[in-house]
């Protein structure tokens, strides 16, 4: 889709759809009063009729405009006007791009960010409509007949005020960015496992590096993974006929000497669960284990658009997860890199296996903070369920960073405990300790575990099982936490 900001006044500008707001109150919106008065108050008498009472989301698409040049009008309800939350205002947002689907409509003007939004500014506000216009619009059709999708939005204006301007461009660089990174997550977290396999997702990496001048990519082989000693990823591994890869990415933006910010994303292409074999029944969703590392590549590609001036590693631990002859067995004992010996008592706990080897080699880049990403438990839906993320970490200045970067993005987090009483449910009478913690707290368990490999620095833990994708109807890849690693890396850069 192509973005742009214009300060020329709305009726000047050619486009397919004007989108403006009303209020709870039938109060129209600055741009909504002067369409109204280029339309002899063709708007007014709409809400007089009690057509759109402007609770927000409502929606009327005013299809044909007599004696105007303007094609078409989109008048969308925003609510309470003193209430405007950010939350709010992205619902209006959605509720618009939706009523495009399935019309021949190919350019709108939003004028929307005029209004005022509780404690955002212009630049937020551009940045939303570019989000949330780009999410809505997404459709995954790479594997089907029919190319044809919902919507044939192709270009979208901003209207801005010229006073506002340097802020809403700032918002549109930051948005297209953003917008990007989570469609390129979301592409690539949809794909079957039997295309996006670790070694596709290894091209995917060399192609950033490709694209972008920042990002230089190495891919360490399961024979560099021996000569390190990562035994608990290669475990999972050996029961997968596809090569497991360790994916490494460096984006050199801030000064040489300034130490990186790591991100660790789970790839798991395919988790059938290993010889602890899953059930059946949505089984399918487990080629979205690789949500983790979709998201670190997405992340990529939004700060290489952005420039950001910080040094970042990305790092992904990829493999499937099999059942086979050669695969690792309940009650096997693995010695991982750091030299702590595992006792494996689920071969379906294997997420944390290739994360503990990937937290080890991560201390040789001297990490400012750690960051991991990874679809870890069922658990975490049980707890959260699919609205925020799990967070976890060592440390509280990191933990506040992340759930203060979270309110901005819209991409919410919660923060559980990682006590030490729960580390206790990883005891092992065969080695140090054991894989799984038992039913209860399984996202605190998987978290402890991973804290034993993460005590050399700061590090956090996103468990985004509930959040990477949607299942049922709307089944597909969300693009989270893309939104809100943008933000905190946006954040640091700032200071
Ligand atoms: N990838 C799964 C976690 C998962 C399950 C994510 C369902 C999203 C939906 C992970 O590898 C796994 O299988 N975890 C086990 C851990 C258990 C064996 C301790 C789980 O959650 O059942
Ligand atoms: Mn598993
Ligand atoms: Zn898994």
């Amino acid at each position: 889709m192509d973005y742009s900001i214009e300060t020329a006044s709305l009726k000047e500008l050619q486009c397919d759809c004007i989108i403006v707001g009303v209020y709870q109150d039938l109060q129209l919106c600055p741009s909504a009063s002067v369409l109204n008065d280029n339309t002899q108050g063709l708007l007014r008498k709409l809400l007089d009729r009690g057509d759109i009472s402007g609770k927000n989301g409502e929606t009327v698409l005013i299809n044909a405009i007599p004696d105007s040049a303007i094609e078409r009008i989109l008048l969308v309800g925003l609510g309470e006007k003193a209430a405007l939350s950010g939350k709010n205002y992205r619902k209006a947002l959605f509720a618009a791009v939706n009523t495009f689907k399935k019309t021949t409509i190919k350019s709108v003007v939003c004028s929307l960010a005029e209004s005022e939004v509780q404690g955002y500014d212009w630049q937020w506000k551009t940045r939303q409509i570019i989000e949330v216009f780009s999410d809505a619009v997404y459709q995954y059709t790479l594997t089907k007949s029919d190319k044809t999708t919902e919507s044939q939005l192709e270009k979208l204006i901003i209207a801005a005020p010229d006073f506002e301007l340097s802020r809403a461009q700032a918002g549109l660089a930051q948005g297209r960015a953003i917008a990007d990174g989570v469609a390129y997550t979301k592409r690539l977290a949809d794909l079957p496992a039997n295309i996006c396999t670790p070694s596709y997702l290894a091209e995917q990496a060399l192609n950033i590096s490709k694209q972008y001048r920042k990002v230089d990519v190495t891919i360490l082989e399961e024979s560099d993974m021996e000569d390190l000693g990562m035994g608990c990823f290669l475990a999972v591994s050996r029961g997968s006929r596809q090569p497991a890869k360790l994916i490494s990415l460096n984006y050199q933006g801030g000064e040489p000497n300034s130490k990186p910010i790591v991100l660790i994303g789970k790839g798991l292409t395919f988790d059938a669960g290993g010889i602890s074999l899953k059930t059946a029944a949505g089984m399918d969703e487990m080629k979205y284990d690789m949500c983790g590392g979709a998201a670190v590549l997405g992340t990529f590609v939004a700060i290489a658009e952005m420039g950001l001036p910080l040094n970042i590693i990305g790092l992904i631990p990829t493999s499937e997860n099999m059942p086979d002859g050669d695969a690792n067995k309940p009650g096997d004992i693995l010695t991982s890199m750091a030299g702590k010996t595992v006792e494996i008592l689920n071969t379906d706990a294997e997420g944390r296996l290739l994360l503990c080897d990937t937290l080890t080699y991560a201390e040789r880049f001297n990490p400012d903070v750690v960051i991991d990403l990874a679809t870890l438990t069922g658990a975490c839906l049980v707890a959260l369920g699919r609205v925020p993320s799990g967070l976890l970490g060592n440390d509280d200045i990191l933990c506040n960073d992340l759930l203060a970067a979270s309110e901005t993005a819209n991409d919410s987090v919660w923060r559980l405990p990682l006590w030490e009483e729960y580390q206790e449910q990883l005891k092992s009478n065969f080695a140090d300790l054991a894989n799984v913690g038992g039913r209860d707290a399984g996202t605190i368990t998987a978290a402890c575990f991973l804290s034993q490999f993460a005590e050399n620095f700061r590090w956090a833990h996103l468990d985004i099982a509930g959040t990477a994708w949607r299942t049922g109807d709307k089944k597909g890849a969300t693009g989270r936490p893309v939104p809100l690693l943008s933000q905190y890396l946006i954040n640091r850069a700032n200071g």
